[in-house]
């Protein structure tokens, strides 16, 4: 199939390249650099020995996602491109809705103009808010957290509207718990700009020197160690889930969760980091962070029966391959 992938030279639309591409696929992929850089693209051409088209374009511009339709009539897209950053979401709401709405519809309104009837979707654990762990396809949603979460669930919403009147429309909604790890090769990660906000790269900062300490923010939630409980997924098991989804695309709307369905602590993934690169991480305890729930983790069930993917690999690999690609990566920026 050719894929169009949006948001592509980003951490998890470049894995999800290579492993496409990997599976014989072929891609596209249009990204506008707000928050990656072009030299992924050749990275991803390093690791696969296949380049791929780039278009360094916005997704939500309608006339410039037009003409790259006609040109190479894909035969689905995913739709990566996206603002994450949860804190900003809040600052600038108005940007992040623009953004994340506006590109959503502007890609559904030009695959129903030009027959392109797969659509997978980047969404996120973040829409189940303060439900009951594990965390189920079924649940209602509870985004109201933040201005971020909302625009996944409102794309979530469009993306089901649209498809109930067009019948020939496969819609995949996928819902990543928290994508940490980079490829093995060292060539691709995670690599946030300024003082990352999430966990992993915030340990590997720390790891590396630049910053002193990490502070864990709480040690009273209702958890074994009183730490907060995230399911983290390896970014190359999260690329291989999307493989399985655009090969099964049906009709319809489908939701898998794609996480790994275990939950680990701060306390524990710090230990796990420890263990894994034989080196030590200064923490400190401090407030709880406002927004975090205590507990966030899968039932996988719904993607390893349907898709018959599962997440392999472990916290330890998660932790090994996000240090060596910090060091290859850092080595050379
Ligand atoms: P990322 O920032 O690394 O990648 C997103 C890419 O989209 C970037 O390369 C950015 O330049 C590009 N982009 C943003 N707006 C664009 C636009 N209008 N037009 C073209 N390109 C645009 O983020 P990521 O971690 O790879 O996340 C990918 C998707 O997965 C996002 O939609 C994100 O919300 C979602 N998601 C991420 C996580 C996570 O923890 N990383 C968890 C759940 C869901
Ligand atoms: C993990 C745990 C923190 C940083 C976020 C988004 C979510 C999704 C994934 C996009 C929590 C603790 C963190 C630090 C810490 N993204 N922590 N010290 O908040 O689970 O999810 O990324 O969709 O929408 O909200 O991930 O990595 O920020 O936090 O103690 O410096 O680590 O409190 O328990 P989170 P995270």
């Amino acid at each position: 199939m050719l894929i169009l992938v949006t948001g592509g030279t980003g951490y998890i639309g470049s894995h999800t390249c290579v492993e496409l591409l990997n599976n014989n696929h072929d891609v596209i992929i249009v990204d506008n650099l707000v928050n990656s850089q072009a030299g992924v693209v050749e990275r991803i051409a390093t690791i696969t020995g296949k380049k791929p088209l780039f278009y360094q374009a916005d997704a939500t511009d309608d006339s410039v996602m037009d003409l790259i339709f006609s040109t190479h009539k894909p035969d689905g897209v995913i739709h990566f491109a996206g603002l994450k950053a949860v804190g900003e979401s809040v600052e600038i709401p108005l940007m992040y809705y623009r953004n994340n709405l506006l590109s959503t519809m502007v890609l559904l309104d030009n695959c129903l103009k030009h027959g392109v009837s797969h659509f997978v979707f980047s969404s996120s654990a973040t829409v189940y808010g303060d439900n009951q762990v594990p965390f189920l396809e079924t649940m209602e949603l509870r985004p109201r957290t933040n201005p971020y979460g909302e625009t996944k669930a409102m794309c979530e919403r469009i993306l089901t509207d649209v498809a109930q009147v067009n019948p020939e429309l496969s819609v995949t909604l996928l819902r990543y718990f928290n994508p940490v790890g980079a490829h093995k090769s060292g060539l691709i990660g995670e690599a946030p700009q300024g003082i990352p906000n999430n966990l992993m790269p915030y340990i590997t900062q720390v790891a590396k020197g630049s910053l002193q300490e990490l502070k864990v923010f709480g040690n009273d939630y209702p958890t074994p160690d009183g730490t907060g409980v995230r399911d983290y997924i390896h970014v190359v098991d999260l690329a291989e889930g999307h493989v399985a989804a655009v090969e099964q695309a049906a009709p319809g709307v489908h939701v898998y969760n794609l996480g790994t369905g275990k939950g680990t602590s701060v306390l524990e993934l710090i230990t796990a980091f420890e263990e894994a690169n034989n080196l030590k991480i200064p923490y400190r305890i401090t407030e709880r962070r406002a927004g975090d729930i205590a507990e966030c983790y899968a039932d996988v069930s719904k993607a390893r029966e349907e898709l018959g993917w599962t997440a392999k690999r472990g916290v330890f690999e998660m932790c090994r391959d996000a240090w060596r690609f910090e060091q290859i990566y850092a080595a050379e920026v």
